[in-house]
């Protein structure tokens, strides 16, 4: 039955929920596998007007950016269209360009394609070289957040690495929370990883320890 739960009914409600609040017009934000283009719609809707905001959509495989391309040309008007740029490469690295400490968000849904090739799945050493090089781009106040699908095996060994490198992140710069189902077996769960306002370097003083 759909939203049949009075506050959310999957990890997908609760990721677009988090995206929601951080996110404002103007920002740069990161679609770090883009698949067939639904939650890059979602970061557009969020971060673009039609002078302000940048989404960068990546995927490893043609297939995925041509999807995502023709699902945002028929939802979104050609004025933020322009504002989207379209990047056929590994996540491991990110387009030059960007600055460090210029996104907002950077969001990552792991796994393969649906309906696509099973073999064209994120891989735990490529995920986390993503992920290191990621937390330079993400500026303080911005996040990253990560759908993880510990189904399949691949997803699950992922999952395993990448709650393991979270939990050892200094706790006063990054803030490590995971989401996960306790009654729905093997189901997907979502890491967010958020960057603190203060970062080591910065000079205001720190608040009391909560
Ligand atoms: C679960 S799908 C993403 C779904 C998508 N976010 C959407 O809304 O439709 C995972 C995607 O990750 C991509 N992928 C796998 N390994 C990758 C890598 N190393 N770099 C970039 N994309 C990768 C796959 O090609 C696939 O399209």
């Amino acid at each position: 039955m759909r939203n049949a739960f009075p506050l959310f009914q999957s990890h997908l409600d609760l990721a677009q929920d988090y995206w929601s609040q951080l996110v404002q017009i103007g920002d740069t934000v990161i679609d770090a596998t883009c698949g067939n283009g639904f939650d890059t719609f979602k970061l557009c809707q969020l971060a673009l007007s039609n002078d302000k905001g940048k989404v960068i959509a990546i995927d490893r495989q043609s297939q995925a950016i041509a999807s995502t391309r023709h699902y945002l040309d028929a939802h979104l008007p050609i004025e933020l269209m322009e504002r989207v740029g379209f990047y056929h490469q590994c996540h491991s690295t990110f387009p030059h360009y960007l600055q460090q400490a210029e996104v907002k968000l950077i969001v990552y849904n792991l796994g393969y394609l649906p309906g696509g090739d099973k073999s064209e799945t994120t891989e735990t050493l490529t995920t986390l070289l993503s992920l290191t090089e990621g937390q330079k781009l993400v500026k303080p106040g911005g996040a990253i957040c990560i759908t993880c699908y510990p189904g399949h095996p691949e997803g699950a060994n992922e999952q395993e690495a990448l709650l393991a490198y979270a939990a050892q992140l200094p706790p006063k710069e990054w803030s490590c929370c995971r989401h996960s189902w306790l009654n729905r077996h093997l189901a997907p769960t979502l890491l967010l990883i958020q960057k603190s306002l203060q970062q080591p370097d910065s000079k205001e003083e720190d608040g009391p320890p909560h």
